[in-house]
């Protein structure tokens, strides 16, 4: 199955782009396995003709958005993201009306509907840099309530949250991070800002997917309690061979992230299945709002 996708990624001059939650034979196969930002970076970029997403529909959508001249697949059109269904554009409208005008700062786990009428995208890994960088006191942040309100405490404005969140991340509660500290006292705890902030009260260290990878890399520490979903055990334990991850709890499994088989893959690319394309009338007003924010976080990784 492996060479077959191989052959066929050549053949359609495919790019296959994966999430760092995604099954450990997908990741392994991917050109580029990552943290939404860097697919988001990765899908602005890149020469191929055909981008094969493996992730959930969300990621492909925003791929779509940033190269409407390629063809993106996504291998299983039911990989959903429940966060992402928590917003629609007519309730963000009718948030943003009963407020004096204020810039709208979006979650890329959302809709390209929802994006189309945002000022800027973000991601967990940028999150804190473009709130702050906005030229506004106050923010509407959407659709994600726990990465708004970590962002609140990082930065001066004041942020006005959308009660949306994230059910594999929201499920971990300080109870089971006792237990885990319990069980592994000498482990540093690494959370995910998309937890609750009871949680996040007890990490040693918040950021994304790919921060926890080069945090965990960079670190004199050798033992990790992984506050997020567990597919993270993956890349982590193959960045750091020696290291101990251990799960903050096993009930972080998001099933939508596991939904592409390798088969799945090959059919997409040998059928042309799957694709995500958005229409140009919400495309093009979610193209600045993603672009602004792929933009924002170039320039700050280049003075950094
Ligand atoms: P990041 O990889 O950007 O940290 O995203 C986490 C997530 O929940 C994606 O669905
Ligand atoms: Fe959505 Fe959470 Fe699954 Fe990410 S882990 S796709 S935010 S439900």
């Amino acid at each position: 199955m492996k060479e077959k996708i191989k052959s066929l990624l050549k053949k359609r001059n495919a790019v296959m782009l994966s999430h760092n939650y995604q099954p450990p034979e997908i990741q392994d196969l991917a050109d580029l396995c990552g943290d939404s930002l860097e697919l988001s970076i990765k899908a602005s970029q890149t020469d191929a003709e055909v981008i094969v997403f493996c992730g959930v529909h969300f990621m492909a959508e925003t791929a779509s958005i940033l190269s409407p001249d390629k063809t993106v697949l996504l291998p299983r059109k039911d990989a959903g993201c429940p966060m992402a269904d928590m917003i629609e554009p007519e309730g963000l409208q009718v948030m943003i009306d009963k407020l004096p005008w204020m810039p709208v700062v979006t979650y890329v786990n959302s809709s390209a509907a929802v994006k189309a009428i945002s000022t800027i995208c973000c991601t967990s890994a940028n999150a804190v840099d473009i709130v702050g960088s906005l030229d506004a006191d106050e923010v509407i942040m959407t659709p994600d309530r726990n990465l708004a309100l970590y962002t609140a405490s990082k930065t001066k404005k004041k942020v006005h949250t959308w009660d949306g969140y994230c059910p594999t991340h929201d499920r971990l509660h300080p109870e089971d991070v006792h237990n885990a500290k319990r069980a592994h006292p000498e482990a540093v705890f690494m959370a995910h800002p998309e937890c609750r902030s009871e949680v996040l009260d007890l990490a040693d260290v918040i950021c994304s997917t790919s921060g926890m990878i080069r945090y965990a890399k960079e670190s004199k520490s050798t033992s990790f309690i992984v506050g997020t979903e567990i597919g993270l055990i993956h890349p982590l334990k193959k960045a750091n061979p020696g290291k101990k991850f251990y799960p903050a709890s096993s009930k972080m499994m998001c099933k939508n992230m596991k939904k592409i088989s390798l088969e799945d893959v090959a059919r997409s690319l040998e059928l042309m299945a799957g694709e995500v394309k958005v229409p140009e009338n919400i495309r093009k007003p979610a193209f600045q709002a993603v672009q602004k924010m792929v933009e924002l976080s170039l320039a700050v990784n280049k003075s950094a």
